[in-house]
């Protein structure tokens, strides 16, 4: 089939190359030029497993190509294309809400189309709020045009958005309109051969199951994080409640990992979107209200416990291990260490800080502290003289590091565990001062 994606982002590039795959004729639309250049090279914009690989396969076999929007190739390949997918980023507004000022724009460009476009149909793939659908039907209307409106949330999760989009869990199709389930199921079969997972249901329901979904998932997180700050008051270990937890199988064991907090372009975004949305129908989001401020609290746990050892934070160094969100990904979109690491700079400390692969996207990020950070290639290079060490990320390559070797470089032995990855009874032998999150230090 010929498609176009409007956004060569996570979402619309993962989409793109993903359809490619299947032999369809796919383009994606893009306004930044050097986008669009290390696309069709092959290479993608950001770092994420397996896609370089899929996007230079759909670009060699001429199956895959990303166009300037306006372009003459664009104007080309949008007249001729059967679904256009608008992928494009729906940034957070001062007031907390999603801007669609770039998800209308497309909608203008698409109606410079002639014709009554009603055998097109549009597809919404980047996260809105519920009702988008409606709105994107209604200003369609006002150019006189009237293709058809369908939802397809994304659930791609980053560091595995390839093998997700390969293998879904479930397709969700909110369209009532037997064309677009048609073309939509059409296109979703070849990666459902072992099982059907295609789920059909109204627009708004399927603009709704997304924000659902993530904010389910970004409330056991924040639950787990919650339990885990009583049992540090308490004396008791998270670990252990966790395994006692996930043993019944109505609680299942994901998303219930302590640390410090979630971050990321969705959990964060979609939980107070959700609290926008629900006020506006005049029904308040407690919970996900409440996911939010666990969260907001939960992010100050290394820098809590760093005053609480320390006292007084000013020319301390700290090392910090992992930048990005989480592993497998440079995205420091709402990630925990970016907070720590200004609130550390704020208190007058210096930072030395090591990412196996966020370290360029942070020295952009960071750029107005650059005299209080120092970057690490080698990530016992970070820990040399350090006052401590914090794990913000849990990256492999952190998993079972020398602590031997550690004990002998760090200025004191101390070492704060955001992830829980290494335990107090390793650190100890090695005479480490150790916190883990709900795990407390003298826990016997
Ligand atoms: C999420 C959803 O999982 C995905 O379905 C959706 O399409 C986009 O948002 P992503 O943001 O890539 O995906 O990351 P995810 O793996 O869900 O983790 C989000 C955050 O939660 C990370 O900061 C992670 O460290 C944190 N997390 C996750 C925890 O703190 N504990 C856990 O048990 C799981």
């Amino acid at each position: 089939m010929e498609i176009i994606v409007f956004g060569g982002g996570y979402v619309g590039l993962v989409q793109a190359a993903g359809l490619a795959s299947t032999g369809n004729e796919v383009t994606i639309a893009e306004v930044d030029d050097d986008k669009i250049t290390q696309i069709n090279s092959g290479q993608a914009p950001f770092y994420e497993p397996q896609l370089p690989e899929l996007l230079s396969k759909g670009v060699e076999q001429s199956q895959l190509r990303a166009v300037k929007v306006g372009s003459d190739e664009f104007d080309k390949r949008l007249k001729s294309a059967e679904i256009i997918f608008i992928a494009v980023q729906t940034p957070e507004s001062s007031d907390g809400s999603a801007d669609l000022k770039y998800v209308f724009e497309v909608v203008d460009t698409i109606s410079k189309l002639p014709g009554d476009l009603s055998d097109r149909v549009v597809v919404m793939k980047s996260t809105v709020p519920v009702g988008t659908g409606d709105a994107v039907e209604n200003r369609f209307n006002t150019h006189g045009k009237n293709p058809i409106v369908a939802s397809n949330p994304e659930f791609l999760k980053q560091g595995s958005a390839v093998r997700d989009f390969m293998q879904p869990e479930r397709v969700i199709i909110g369209s009532e309109n037997e064309r677009a389930q048609e073309l939509l199921s059409y296109i979703y079969k070849p990666f459902m051969l072992k099982r059907e997972r295609i789920i059909c249901m109204g627009r708004r329901s399927a603009e709704l199951v997304k924000y659902a979904c993530n904010a389910f998932l970004a409330t056991k997180i924040s639950f787990i994080n919650e339990i885990s700050q009583l049992a540090e008051m308490i004396g008791a270990d998270i670990r252990d409640i966790r395994r006692g937890m996930i043993t019944d199988s109505r609680i299942g064991d994901q998303f219930l990992f302590p640390g410090v907090g979630f971050g990321g372009s969705c959990f964060p975004k979609d939980t107070i979107s959700l609290v926008h949305q629900g006020e506006k129908f005049s029904v308040p989001m407690r919970i996900p209200q409440a996911v939010d401020q666990v969260n907001k609290r939960q992010r100050t746990w290394a820098l809590l416990n760093l005053k609480d050892i320390f006292k007084e934070l000013k020319d301390k160094s700290i090392a910090i291990w992992g930048l990005s969100f989480k592993p497998k990904t440079d995205d420091l979109r709402e990630a925990p260490s970016v907070y720590l690491i200004e609130e550390l700079i704020k208190a007058g400390a210096k930072v030395r800080a090591h990412d196996p692969i966020a370290i360029d996207r942070a020295k952009t990020l960071l750029a107005k502290h650059s005299s209080k950070i120092q970057y690490f290639e080698d990530m016992y290079a970070a820990a040399e003289s350090a006052d401590a060490l914090v794990l913000m990320t849990e990256w492999h390559e952190y998993r079972s590091p020398s602590f031997k070797k550690l004990s002998e470089i760090l200025k004191n032995k101390i070492i704060l565990d955001g992830r829980n990855v290494f335990g107090p009874e390793i650190t100890r032998q090695y005479g480490f001062r150790y916190r883990g999150v709900g795990i407390p230090e003298n826990l016997k």
